[in-house]
């Protein structure tokens, strides 16, 4: 909503910023004259602006949209904004609204038409049921948003209201901006920044009407007013920009040692906490999704080998399966998302804290719903990360975790001081060696993929903590290049996936210099005696493993075991990368993923 000129061009400018939430579709709507103006369709904002020309639309007041297909697949009727019966209304919704279906045949019942297959459009035909009965649009949102079963931050207009938009949040991130020149809001922060850096939160069960007389914001439950004082955002339009890389993921890994350098920096009290705990419970739970949950994976050595303290990592979507009844009192849950919005992460709190477990986090979005249902929570401090693939999230997850839990080693007694301080120095080297890999490795991983690059399928293998930098690789490439790729833990791949194994088959293995090296070596003789072609990435001084190789990357010598998927997992960063872009794809918006995924 702005004081002059038109609201479109902002709209659409600001939809590009947020392109990486979802991008099967486009929309956007405006009212003007007393009418409500609508362009969308399916495509990325690019094309659909193209044919469509969105900034195009009148109008000082509006709503945009990008969509990532849940209910509906992407068509131009399935994308948002949707309306009422009238065309008065419209909304524009990120989440699931689970009661849809009822709602639909409800108001279905009562004459309304649906013309797409989504689950939004129930919201400004349940809007516009309310208001036949008599009540204003406001109203008619809250009353609706009350009726409604889900997740949602919504957005709904009114053609007789061109000066109002009202916001709706459960369970989808929702901020609002506020500058001298018009009032904005959207589900992240970094979408907002080119336009304000005065920010406030939006929190569950909460709805917030923009309009001529400010930012109001009111319980929906019981219409309370909220005072809630705007923070000013500290990141720069810069940061979260590609700062002269050709994609954002070369752009954050690039970013790592500086990313790593900030990790060590500042978290110590919040590392204090989070210790404190860790050191009363009987079992500790690491929950995450996908890259998250590789650190969460690798985590789990490292709490197990220097505190002694059971620690089980698991992937989210499978908790209340798998530790649903388990759980209790003396379990604490350390939730691990960049994001803070992964909704298998949230539901699987949820269940958690029913079972009166204390919840903590490590995230990297400082106001997301994971840091206001932790009982204490710590930033991962790696900046806003917009390419789909996470790559400086696992180095900073990881550099975080081991710094709890070597305080956590220590509080125990649990490890001598001469370890505690043997890895303490060397956390220190981490950044500065992660800038020697990309500096003196990206050139030969780039040649490696130029020679693998009509390979069909990779396996990747690792022992001990490198299992968890494996899986990593494993994912990276085949989240951005579409290359079907198999991870296993080193001593597992014998008992099945070997049988793939045929003469110039490529196996790549994380080779560090630790305990595992000698069994590693027993691996990829396995793997050589039946053709198989081996790419190793491997301490620069072991000449052993490197004559088995047929191509290896060089890693410094003398990484402890415990830290060593954080320089480890590079290479396998900038081999997925090149590989994406060898093969044309585009590495920050790979096909069907999101980078936040706020669907169970
Ligand atoms: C999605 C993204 C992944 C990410 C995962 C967990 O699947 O595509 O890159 O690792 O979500 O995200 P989180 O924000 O919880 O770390």
């Amino acid at each position: 909503m702005v004081n002059d000129g038109k609201a479109a061009p902002i709209i659409h400018a600001a939809l590009k910023r947020l392109e990486y939430r979802g991008y099967d579709s486009v929309g956007e709507a405006t009212v003007y004259d007393g009418r409500l103006l609508i362009k969308k369709d399916q495509g990325k904002i690019d094309d659909v602006h193209k044919r469509l020309d969105l900034d195009d639309l009148p109008g000082k007041m509006g709503i945009g949209h990008t969509r990532w297909a849940t209910h509906g697949a992407p068509s131009m009727v399935n994308s948002h904004p949707h309306t009422d019966c009238s065309n008065k209304i419209a909304v524009v919704h990120n989440g699931i609204i689970e009661n849809f279906n009822d709602l639909k045949d409800e108001l279905t019942d009562k004459g309304h038409v649906f013309v797409s297959r989504t689950d939004t459009e129930v919201i400004p035909h349940l809007i516009e049921e309310n208001m036949k009965s008599g009540l204003n649009f406001v109203e008619s949102v809250r009353d609706s948003v009350k009726r409604l079963s889900g997740s949602y931050a919504l957005v709904a207009i009114h053609v007789d209201e061109p000066n109002k938009i009202v916001f709706a949040r459960n369970a989808s991130p929702l901020v609002v901006g506020i500058s001298e020149t018009g009032l904005y809001a959207s589900s992240d922060i970094p979408t907002l920044l080119p336009l304000t850096k005065k920010i406030i939160e939006v929190y569950n069960g909460e709805m917030v009407i923009l309009s001529e007389k400010g930012v109001e914001i009111r319980r929906i439950e019981d219409w309370s007013p909220i005072k809630r004082e705007s923070s000013i955002i500290t990141w720069t339009v810069e940061m979260a920009q590609k700062q002269g890389f050709p994609h954002f993921m070369l752009k954050e890994i690039h970013e790592q040692p500086k990313c790593l350098e900030d990790t060590l920096r500042l978290q110590q009290r919040y590392i204090d906490l989070l210790t404190t705990f860790l050191d009363r419970s009987k079992e500790i739970y690491l929950l995450a999704c996908g890259t998250s949950y590789h650190s969460c994976l690798a985590a789990s050595y490292m709490f197990s080998n220097l505190c002694n303290l059971p620690t089980l990592p698991v992937i989210a979507s499978e908790f209340i399966e798998q530790y649903g009844e388990a759980v209790n009192i003396d379990s604490t849950i350390l939730a691990v998302s960049q994001s803070g919005e992964t909704a298998d992460v949230l539901h699987a709190i949820e269940q958690a804290r029913f079972k009166a477990a204390t919840i903590l986090g490590l995230t990297n979005a400082i106001g997301s719903t994971l840091t206001r249902v932790s009982r204490a929570y710590i930033c991962q401090q790696s900046g806003p990360e917009i390419g789909v693939a996470a790559s400086k999230t696992f180095t900073s997850q990881l550099m975080v975790l081991s710094q709890i839990a070597l305080r956590l080693a220590k509080v125990r007694g649990k490890i001598s001081q001469e370890k505690i301080d043997y890895l303490e120095e060397k956390m220190k080297d981490i950044p500065n060696m992660v800038d020697k890999i990309i500096l003196n490795q990206e050139k030969k991983v780039k040649g490696i993929v130029e020679k693998y690059k009509n390979t069909k399928c990779f396996y990747f293998l690792g022992r001990g903590i490198n299992t968890a930098t494996a899986f990593e690789g494993r994912l990276k490439l085949l989240e951005i290049s579409y290359i079907p790729s198999i991870a296993y833990p080193a001593g597992e791949s014998k008992h099945g996936a070997i049988s793939l194994v045929e003469k110039g088959f490529p196996v790549i293995f994380v080779c560090p210099q630790d305990g595992t090296r000698k069994a590693l070596i027993g691996n990829i003789m396995e793997m050589k005696a039946r053709g198989a072609s081996i790419i190793t990435i491997i301490d620069e001084n072991d000449k052993e493993i490197k004559a088995l190789s047929d191509e290896y990357v060089d890693i410094p010598s003398d990484v402890p075991e415990l830290l060593s998927p954080i320089p480890y997992v590079v290479p396998l960063q900038l081999f997925a990368y090149y590989m994406a872009v060898e093969k044309g794809c585009n590495p920050d918006m790979p096909r069907n993923l999101a980078k936040s995924v706020t669907v169970l």
